[in-house]
């Protein structure tokens, strides 16, 4: 195998010898080891257009932008090819798909036997978190796909740096990761490579290990976001202390500079860039709103006893179709320049389209399959699961501690799901563990038939459904004890922007306008205002509210913060329902809590 670059030293010994037998095993022609470098980028961007992968964006629309299409088999992720292979099934819960490490391995091996063959293996020595940041973690992504090294460059802090800082015997999560799709001599390559029809996305969180086979796509192929930063994260946290969440981080700044950092966990579709990257309305021009991250935060306990936050990633790879300068400004800005759109429809100018971009999609733009878009035909010009993968240091609304070593402090969480029904607007649990159990019962009303049936709820506990590298009961009893563990825990608050009335619209605008309740929600936490008690919590009145400049009347108040009592006797039956597929583990004191809620509820 021919080495085609390698730095001059690579003085981690382990991390040479686990190379090789990956190279040994995988058969690539060549390998390379990336050093991060914008020639090196640009190198490889300019490869991927050669092959027909990228196509070069209209330089003076979108500077130094590609976009790509993807196999139609390769659109997203794939959680049903998600394994958490832990030692014991246990250890993984009814959550995850778990399979015993040595089965699962006796699929991979012949897998990965000669996958790379007819390719260049790339190593990617990279860091999740601010380098040099007590709170970062390295990793080490081996990979046959140029698509991966370059999304990693804008996703992480990759290359020759954090090949340094890794040392001689620095630790790191190891990270395969291969399209699966070998080619023989002479034969040339298609437009995306991956394996149509046999995925795996497989963790070893005792071996701190990834091993990902067969798509090229977000999350499967990317392995320093959700593989790592969250599932192998979240165990490792559990571990040591710590927290890795699906989080975005924000700074709320008032008129006296005055500032708190807030980080709020939704699941996947529900708006966390924008909310990330929210532009106040008119009657907040004096308050700040900053962007530390987009999707994760890990969570540390300072020397202070406060909890300190960092954005493991440095990129966004955000969801395309319904951002506008209308939804997300912001986003529109930080993608102008120096961005891969991966599914996204291509105007005739060589610009990006999407729906919501604009009210009608461009006459003759190219749909993400490749053809021209037909008005007349029932599809849509971007996959649903479009995407824009972009440097976050281009965001106009970044804050200026992001890349703080230190993190920044958090003063509160905030829990959000997306419910037509039952769950009001914003609510403040009186304590940690009512905190606790209400992430713990967040759900989402399915929209998608691809989860189940439409309408019913999905609990997705924390946002980490399918993010949790363990046990979900065992993740819940962590975040029990770390509250424990805290002198003042923060206020934990759950919102509900998708309440809907009974002609089934929504009742809170949302967008922008969020912005009404994360003051509440700061005010709340510095002792600034009041709260009303109720049988779930403390809730704003309509006085506490800053409803300037929008027309929100207190009937509608009323209907989105409603407890209707007969609604919360059946959603709290579906709690137990929910907690009773972990029984064997689950806390004792979410019981506690649910008799707590239900006494309260049936006396409101
Ligand atoms: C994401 C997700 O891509 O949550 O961030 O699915
Ligand atoms: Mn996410």
């Amino acid at each position: 195998m021919r080495v085609i670059k390698q730095p001059k030293k690579v003085s981690h010994k382990e991390l040479v010898k686990w190379v090789d037998e990956v190279a040994k095993q995988c058969e690539p022609d060549q390998i390379y080891w990336c050093d991060g470098s914008q020639d090196e980028y640009d190198t490889l961007c300019e490869q991927l257009v050669n092959k027909g992968t990228f196509i070069r964006l209209n330089q003076e629309k979108r500077p130094n932008s590609f976009a790509c299409f993807s196999d139609p088999s390769d659109v997203a992720r794939v959680e049903d090819k998600t394994y958490i292979c832990s030692k014991k099934a246990s250890d993984a819960g009814p959550t995850n798909n778990w399979m015993d490490p040595s089965e699962m391995k006796a699929i991979l091996t012949p897998l990965m036997k000669g996958a790379m063959r007819g390719r260049t293996m790339y190593i990617i020595p990279f860091c999740m978190g601010p380098l040099g940041s007590p709170l970062s973690k390295y990793g080490v992504e081996i990979t046959d796909s140029e698509y991966v090294v370059v999304n990693m460059r804008i996703m992480t802090r990759m290359g020759q740096r954090a090949l340094e800082e890794m040392g001689e015997d620095g630790e790191y999560v190891k990270a395969i990761h291969t399209l699966g799709a070998p080619l023989k001599k002479g034969q040339k390559d298609v437009q995306w490579p991956c394996n149509p029809t046999t995925k795996y996305i497989v963790h070893y969180p005792e071996e701190r290990t990834i091993v990902s086979y067969g798509s090229g796509y977000g999350g499967n192929a990317l392995l320093g976001k959700k593989c790592f930063a969250l599932r192998i994260a979240s165990s490792i946290a559990k571990e040591e202390n710590w927290l890795a969440e699906h989080m975005l981080i924000l700074g709320l700044e008032y008129p006296n500079g005055q500032k708190n950092y807030l980080a709020a966990a939704f699941p996947s579709a529900c708006g966390k860039t924008n909310l990330a990257m929210i532009i106040p309305p008119e009657q907040f021009r004096d308050f700040k709103v900053t962007t530390v991250g987009d999707d994760i935060a890990w969570i540390k306990k300072g020397e202070d006893g406060k909890l300190y936050a960092i954005n493991p990633e440095a990129g966004y790879f955000g969801v395309a179709p319904g951002t506008n300068y209308k939804t997300n400004p912001n986003a529109m800005a930080t993608i102008a320049s120096n961005t891969i759109f991966t599914n996204v429809g291509i105007t005739t100018d060589g610009d990006v389209w999407w729906e919501e971009m604009t009210k009608e999609a461009p006459e003759g733009v190219i749909n993400w399959k490749g053809e021209k878009h037909d008005p007349k035909k029932d599809q849509p010009v971007a996959h649903p699961n479009a995407r824009f993968t972009t440097p976050a240091a281009q965001c106009p609304s970044i804050d200026s501690e992001w890349e703080n070593p230190q993190g920044v402090p958090i003063s509160a969480f905030i829990f959000g799901g997306r419910r037509s029904n039952t769950q009001p607007l914003v609510v403040q649990s009186f304590n940690w563990e009512f905190g606790v159990y209400s992430a713990a019962t967040m759900g989402s009303e399915m929209t998608a038939a691809a989860f189940g049936e439409i309408g019913k709820v999905r609990r997705d506990p924390f946002a980490m459904l399918p993010f949790a590298g363990y046990h979900m009961a065992d993740y819940i009893k962590h975040w029990l004890q770390f509250g424990r563990s805290l002198e003042n825990p923060p206020a934990i608050y759950t919102v509900n922007w998708f309440r809907k009335d009974a002609h089934d619209k929504f009742i809170w605008p949302g967008f922008g306008e969020n912005m009404r309740i994360l003051k509440w929600i700061c005010d709340r936490t510095n002792g600034m205002t009041s709260a009303k008690e109720t049988a779930i919590g403390w809730m704003p009145e309509y006085k506490d509210l800053e409803l300037r400049g929008i027309n929100f009347t207190e009937e509608e108040f009323h209907e989105i913060s409603k407890l209707d009592k007969q609604e919360w006797l059946k959603e709290l039956s579906l709690h137990q329902v929910f907690f009773d597929t972990m029984h064997d583990k689950s806390p004792q004191e979410i019981n506690n809590i649910r008799s707590l809620l239900l006494s309260g509820i049936w006396n409101s």
